[in-house]
């Protein structure tokens, strides 16, 4: 038994969730189409631009009913509750309020959803933590413009951030401006979080870095803009922490590894957090001929735009190295190379609670500002037993081991104000489209195809964070 003690008081205890992976009600109340709707649960199901219609005899959309949050949010909030949740992460989709992204006015219906949904939380004293745009954004936008490549898209969203910002600037203090945005750093994330929608040729490291450069342009101003309609929004960027350690400890590794945390996690950091764009990135465009448009003003809009948090999602790590005929591993976003010290879950991804007491003070050695960890956790697949209960010790032991960690990186100092771990109850899963890969606290009864009646089960680990909620992290 260890006894983690150290959690300030007010600490956020959460879980996650985003909009196309939980919400469902794809087209109703007046929603438009998202980038995630035409995402099929094949493994490489992304259709292209070329096929943007939606032909459901032929293909199955996970997120068109994902968990039905839509249709059950008083009964899910009413479980969150139950559960000891003080606060929730969440997204907007963004085609619930402007359903082509592109509309003169919002969508009533959808804006009055979010009301509902933030009320309902209000009633249970849960605190929401909104992302902006998860992994989405209204698919006009993909088609018409070609996805934040395009400069246009700085605008409408930030027109987005102003309708949002002004209708609930009572009800919603913690936004994050873009989910996981140095997805854009790797090759992955290209369609759904770049909503663009592109050819694997026009997958390159240039359009990838011009659409950061938009996005990051865009989460200034959403800066700034909020905290002019309220002073005390807290507002964040969003990092996939991708850690990878150097291989060995032949210095060639070790400056691979160093330059593989400045590119995927610091780039990001550093211009969201700092304002700037480090000296590394310039160099590695140079030398990578990836020209990008930055036009002049933004110089003054990034550095007037800084967050006031640091989020960060952590499920795993990585080794990085010169020898590239080692084992790979799988992970969140990237692939690397495998490390013998860590096992791994189902799906590869290597598990590893002390890296995140490294993350979190690298991170905060480096910015010293309130660090959130808004995703973490073990997909796994559960099993009914003949009970009706789903004894999930496994994630048991996982979030407890991560639990220690933070409790050690707030030792060693660093200001950790959260967490909210994957995921709330079962939902779609965002790299193969599955239900079967779970990370739910409460069980929701749906196969990958599609099938089941979504009855909510409370897992063993429902009951298990519960204690560790009411007793502030003591295990
Ligand atoms: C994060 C995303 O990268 O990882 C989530 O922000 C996602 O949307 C989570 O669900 C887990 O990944 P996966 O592919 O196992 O669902």
């Amino acid at each position: 038994m260890s006894h983690v003690k150290n959690f300030p008081t007010g600490f956020f205890w959460g879980a996650a969730s985003s909009a196309n992976q939980f919400e469902g009600g794809w087209n109703e109340g007046g929603k438009g189409v998202n980038t995630a709707d035409i995402i099929t649960n094949q493994k490489d199901g992304f259709l292209r631009l070329t096929t943007p219609q939606i032909d459901s005899d032929k293909y199955y959309y996970p997120s068109h009913e994902a968990s039905d949050f839509y249709h059950n949010y008083k009964e899910d909030i009413k479980l969150f509750s139950e559960m000891g949740l003080n606060s929730f992460r969440m997204s907007i989709a963004w085609a619930r309020v402007f359903p082509n992204g592109d509309d003169e006015c919002p969508n009533e219906e959808g804006l009055k959803f979010y009301d509902n949904v933030f009320d309902e939380l209000k009633k249970y004293d849960i605190e929401p933590i909104v992302t902006i745009s998860h992994y989405e954004a209204p698919l006009n936008l993909a088609i018409k413009y070609g996805g934040w490549r395009n400069r246009a898209l700085i605008n409408l969203y930030v027109k987005y951030c102003d309708t949002i910002f002004r209708r609930y600037k009572d009800k919603v203090k913690h936004w994050l401006t873009f989910n996981e945005i140095n997805c854009l750093t790797v090759s992955f994330g290209a369609i759904t979080a770049g909503a663009m929608i592109i050819s694997d040729e026009e997958n390159t490291e240039e359009v990838r870095f011009q659409a950061l450069h938009h996005q990051f342009v865009a989460s200034a101003l959403a800066v700034k803009l909020g905290h002019e309609i309220n002073p005390d929004f807290k507002i964040g960027c969003m990092i996939a922490y991708m850690c990878g350690y150097p291989s060995t400890c032949n210095p060639m590794d070790i400056l691979k590894a160093q330059q593989h945390d400045q590119m995927k996690n610091m780039l990001c950091g550093d211009v969201q957090v700092r304002g700037y764009y480090p000296s590394f990135a310039k160099r590695y465009f140079e030398e990578n001929n990836i020209n990008i448009v930055v036009e002049e003003n933004d110089v003054e809009i990034l550095k007037n735009g800084t967050v006031d948090l640091y989020s960060l999602s952590y499920y795993m790590t990585n080794c990085v190295g010169t020898d590239a005929s080692k084992d790979k591993a799988s992970g969140n976003l990237i692939v690397g190379l495998k490390n013998p010290y860590l096992k791994a879950s189902e799906w590869g991804w290597q598990i590893d609670p002390e890296g995140l007491r490294w993350v979190l003070n690298n991170v905060y050695d480096r910015y010293q500002i309130p660090i959130m960890i808004v995703e973490n956790g073990l997909g796994a697949e559960d099993i009914v037993d003949e009970n009706n209960q789903v004894n999930d010790d496994y994630r048991i032991e996982y979030l407890r081991r991560h639990i220690e960690q933070m409790s050690e990186a707030i030792k060693d100092g660093v200001n950790l104000i959260g967490y909210t771990p994957w995921s709330c109850m079962d939902l779609v899963s965002l790299s193969g489209g599955e239900m079967k890969k779970r990370y739910g606290f409460i069980y929701v009864d749906k196969d990958n195809d599609g099938n089941g009646t979504l009855k909510r089960i409370k897992k063993k680990s429902f009951y298990w964070y519960k204690q560790i909620i009411e007793q502030n992290g003591i295990i």
